[in-house]
């Protein structure tokens, strides 16, 4: 790999994506320009409602790419074809010489960055690094939320939204498709050691996952869902310094909104982690909400759709509906060391188209 244009592509593909589906292949045009093929999930994946959340792993991937080009004195522009809706957009990318460009301060961040699932150290943030984030996540604007009550509150939420997440077919099929089983590190999927929860629920969830209808029974004669809810969602919701969502400057509608949204979330996440902070997306709450702003239905279980219109309520109450229109992000963070078992990228030479 002696290329400059090959060695910033092996630093961009470390940038996250939902479910580390990577949505997107590298062709690269010349020394200075390279095609990102993007796609997105929308097909066969709840949580990717109009290809939204592989947009913003597409940003993600963008600002990934500025930063690592940043250390060969280069800069870039991009555009994107079509402009409009697509489950496949193709980024150009053409990198610039920018002469004595210094390195981006986030460069060293880019391969250490990796989701924390486990509860996190409750510490405050300091004023210092909310200040930090706050920068780095402009002209996208942060809500924090730092106090016990209201990371109690986001507990709640996302042990409200988990379970949808655990009751719906539609998820089901998601869930055995992600999650490399016995695994602590995993090239195309999470691995079982990262998702957050202890040996005994792992082996229970593996085997409730082979079939539907293990799930059904659990689910309806075991309280089967409380488990992993208590281990995922509500005690890490509390477990933490701080939850914070992230708001656009205008409410996101078209796609490319939502790759300006990828765009800050890198920008914050790789911040985050130079302050010796670990992140988590907690992003399925804000999906289900979004179904239900757009009146979409989602799921052929009559009651999680209910469910999910509480779960919009609670977002609502507790942010204030404009706000809640224009959240691209929600997450949690805290002081702690690198996790132990993380997901890892596709080679470069696998992505390239
Ligand atoms: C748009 C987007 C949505 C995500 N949603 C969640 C989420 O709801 N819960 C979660 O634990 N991780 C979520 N993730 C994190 C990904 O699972 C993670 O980035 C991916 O598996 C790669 O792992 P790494 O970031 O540790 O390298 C999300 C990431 C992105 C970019």
């Amino acid at each position: 790999m002696t290329q400059p244009i090959e060695q910033i592509l092996d630093e961009a593909r470390w940038a996250p994506s939902g479910d580390n589906t990577q949505p997107w292949r590298f062709r690269i045009v010349s020394d200075s320009e390279v095609e990102i093929l993007g796609y997105d999930t929308r097909e066969d994946c709840v949580y990717d409602l109009d290809g939204y959340a592989s947009r913003i792993a597409h940003g993600c991937l963008i600002e990934t790419l500025r930063i690592a080009a940043s250390a060969h004195g280069l800069g870039i522009e991009w555009t994107c074809q079509p402009d409009g809706d697509t489950t496949h957009p193709v980024y150009s990318v053409k990198l610039v010489p920018h002469p004595g460009l210094p390195p981006d301060p986030r460069l060293a961040a880019i391969r250490t960055r990796a989701v924390q699932r486990r509860p996190m150290s409750t510490r405050p943030l300091s004023d210092e690094h909310i200040k930090a984030l706050n920068a780095a996540a402009a002209p996208h604007r942060v809500v924090w939320m730092t106090r016990f009550g209201q990371r109690l509150s986001i507990g709640r939420l996302n042990y409200r939204s988990a379970k949808i997440r655990l009751s719906i077919p539609e998820a089901f099929e998601v869930h055995r498709r992600i999650i490399e089983w016995g695994a602590r590190f995993s090239d195309d999927r999470i691995p079982e050691q990262a998702v957050g929860v202890d040996a005994m629920t792992g082996k229970l969830m593996r085997w409730m996952l082979q079939k539907w209808e293990r799930v059904e029974f659990f689910n309806t004669y075991l309280a089967g869902t409380i488990a992993p809810r208590l281990q995922l969602d509500l005690l890490p919701g509390i477990a933490c310094g701080a939850h914070a969502l992230l708001v656009a400057p205008q409410t996101p509608k078209k796609p490319r909104d939502f790759v300006d949204g990828g765009i800050a979330l890198q920008r914050f996440w790789l911040e985050a982690e130079r302050c010796g902070l670990k992140l988590q997306p907690e992003m399925t709450p804000l999906i289900f909400a979004r179904y239900i702003r757009d009146g979409r239905p989602f799921t052929r279980v009559p009651q999680a759709t209910a469910w999910a219109r509480e779960v919009s309520t609670d977002i609502n109450e507790m942010f204030g509906p404009a706000e809640a229109a224009s959240a691209i992000f929600l997450g949690r963070l805290g002081y702690e060391p690198a996790p132990v078992s993380r997901s890892l990228r596709q080679s470069l030479q696998s992505l390239l188209d």
